[in-house]
């Protein structure tokens, strides 16, 4: 498939098309948002900021690319590939949108995943995250996909302009995600099943409990409906302690879990976990 530039980012100011220039992105109003050298925008004014460096610290997103880049969880990007694929109809333009992409492992492993497939449609990719340092390194990863640090709950993107949104173990936003979708548009979910990483949640904490994935009624109620589900559990095989590290560091278990089940996760030389995944697409009137 064809690969295109986004060109449907809207001004997180006045909401007004935003135009790509040499180093800038400008709206008609004269509000300019500077090309980080890296190839980043920052599109979060501060007035959508609720706190000074919001989303994933520094920390996490290290923690995060070095237990991706390993690859033990390349059976959900994989999975993930597939399922974007199969939403893609033979239109003109699809734009997709990765909300809260962390540090851009799943939506660069989908890039290059869909760039070699048989389609007529060009594709355009935005990465989309809260977290400034998350971005700097997505940034790293492709150099195709346009990577922007602003909020699922304003995302500076024109109206009715985006294809398929993901949400990858991320921060959900359906009022956000409902404004920028086309109608017909989807958004694939990719969230915890029952039984993830039962066996790190058996040490760090002392009652562990069976959740299902979260409830879907509001965006039901938006007038989404539930067009797919898919599951996929696979073991890790033996991990050693850093990895098992990483991953407390990357997931919220890092804020829940007491102290006493922190240290004891983290002193494990090994693990074999499992890992429990639900896909749910959701497609807009
Ligand atoms: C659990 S991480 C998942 C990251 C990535 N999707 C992955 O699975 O590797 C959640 C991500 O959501 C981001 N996030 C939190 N609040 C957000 C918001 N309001 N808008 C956009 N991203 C947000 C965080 O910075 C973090 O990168």
């Amino acid at each position: 498939m064809n690969i295109i530039k986004a060109h449907n980012l809207a001004c997180p100011i006045d909401g007004n098309q935003l135009e790509f220039h040499e180093k800038q992105l400008t709206c008609e109003n004269g509000h300019a948002f500077d090309i980080a050298r890296q190839g980043y925008v920052n599109l979060l004014p501060v007035q959508h900021k609720r706190s000074k460096q919001p989303g994933d610290s520094k920390e996490m997103v290290l923690a995060r690319t070095q237990f991706l880049n390993s690859g033990l969880y390349e059976p959900i990007a994989n999975k993930l590939a597939d399922i974007v694929f199969a939403q893609i109809k033979d239109e003109k333009e699809t734009c997709l949108m990765d909300a809260g992409c962390g540090e851009g492992y799943y939506f660069d492993f989908v890039f290059n995943a869909l760039k070699d497939k048989e389609g007529s449609s060009d594709l355009s990719f935005i990465g989309l995250d809260i977290s400034k340092p998350a971005i700097v390194e997505s940034a790293k990863r492709n150099k195709q996909i346009t990577w922007i640090v602003g909020t699922n709950r304003q995302p500076p993107v024109e109206p009715a302009s985006v294809d398929i949104i993901l949400c990858v173990f991320g921060f959900q936003s359906f009022e956000g995600f409902n404004k920028i979708l086309k109608p017909g548009g989807k958004i694939i979910l990719i969230e915890p099943g029952p039984d993830h990483l039962k066996e790190l949640r058996e040490i760090i904490y002392s009652k562990v409990k069976k959740t299902e994935p979260p409830d879907l009624s509001s965006a039901q109620e938006m007038g989404f409906s539930i067009v797919d589900v898919q599951p996929l559990q696979f073991k890790t095989g033996i991990i050693n302690n850093e990895k098992i590290n990483n991953l407390l560091l990357m997931t919220p278990h890092l804020y829940r879990a007491t102290k006493a089940g922190k240290e004891a996760a983290g002193d494990l030389r090994e693990l074999d976990l499992t890992v429990d995944i639900v896909f749910r697409v959701l497609e807009k009137k």
